[in-house]
């Protein structure tokens, strides 16, 4: 019997597989397919304090082994993700959740965290420094270290929620921003958010998206952010929740060899709905046959040689 529990700032989960945000609204659809309580936890759609439209369509762009999203945050905001969103989610899903925040000024990620960190089922908050949407807000505050340092020391006076970062890779060096936000209080880092990319359509002569440009994710990152996994994870003490591009228990595997203590699932679930059920299911199998025990004991055990 394999041992897939994992943990995450001394939150237990019965494995390590998180649909991550964007890519599983607040799980509803999601659980008229399968009981979602088979996953470890799942992030639900950014939060900003107040409600948004998100961005003009198309807002879509198909890749090779990929997809470009430009969204733009849209959710109903904080209030109504309280006064709705969590208790109807409370219906179906039993374990707690990841809380993931956006936000457009300092104050406003503090207001937004203080909201969702006193609710009961968030098991920690993911702040969203990442987002390659906006303009103004999201990943301006995770290309700096010293602002990245801000918006985490201003939500950790908030709640006594653990805090996790979520990193851009659109940067020159991840490893400093993620040392930033360890000295000023963060309890874990996920990475990584989508690579800035686009597409253009040749008949029209434009871009493809509205915006022009917008975030690539999909199996074409994988390699990427399993290599700013590996490096982050040298130059911090702090769990690391990985992803980008993970469509397989090996994927899985080889997130947490390079440093993840949990691992998101995101646009995998956009091509198949039952891909994270599939993947947990699969994992005590793929663990056997690597001959895996325990999953905690791989966490960074690619960096023994
Ligand atoms: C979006 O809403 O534009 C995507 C969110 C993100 O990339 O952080």
């Amino acid at each position: 019997m394999v041992d897939t529990k994992v943990n995450l700032s001394g939150w237990e989960l019965d494995n390590p597989i998180i649909p991550s945000s964007g890519t599983f609204g607040f799980g509803k659809e999601f659980a008229e397919l399968y009981d979602i309580n088979c996953l470890g936890s799942f992030s639900f759609k950014g939060t900003t304090r107040d409600p948004r439209f998100g961005n003009p369509t198309p807002r879509i762009a198909e890749c090779h082994a990929g997809l470009i999203n430009s969204v733009g945050l849209q959710n109903p905001g904080v209030e109504h993700v309280i006064a709705h969103e969590l208790p109807e989610l409370g219906t179906y899903f039993k374990k707690k959740v990841i809380a993931n925040v956006s936000g457009f000024s300092i104050d406003e990620y503090a207001y937004t965290c203080e909201q969702l960190g006193k609710q009961d089922c968030v098991g920690l908050l993911e702040v969203n420094i990442s987002c390659p949407n906006v303009r103004h807000g999201g990943m301006s505050f995770g290309t700096n270290p010293e602002a990245a340092a801000e918006v985490t020391s201003a939500v950790k006076q908030v709640t006594d929620k653990p805090v996790y970062i979520k990193l851009s890779p659109n940067v020159t060096d991840i490893v400093e921003i993620a040392k930033a936000c360890e000295q000023a209080g963060a309890d874990g880092i996920s990475l990584i958010n989508t690579m800035l990319g686009m597409r253009i359509d040749i008949k029209r002569r434009k871009p493809v998206i509205a915006n022009r440009m917008g975030g690539y994710s999909g199996r074409g990152i994988f390699p990427i952010a399993l290599r700013m996994v590996y490096q982050v994870y040298e130059a911090v003490s702090i769990p690391i929740i990985g992803m980008g591009g993970v469509s397989t228990t090996e994927d899985v595997i080889e997130m947490m060899l390079a440093g993840a203590s949990a691992v998101q699932i995101g646009a995998a679930n956009l091509i198949d709905p039952w891909i994270c059920k599939k993947i947990i299911e699969k994992l005590p199998e793929t663990m056997q046959k690597y001959g895996i025990n325990s999953l905690k004991e791989i966490i960074g055990g690619a960096h023994n040689g």
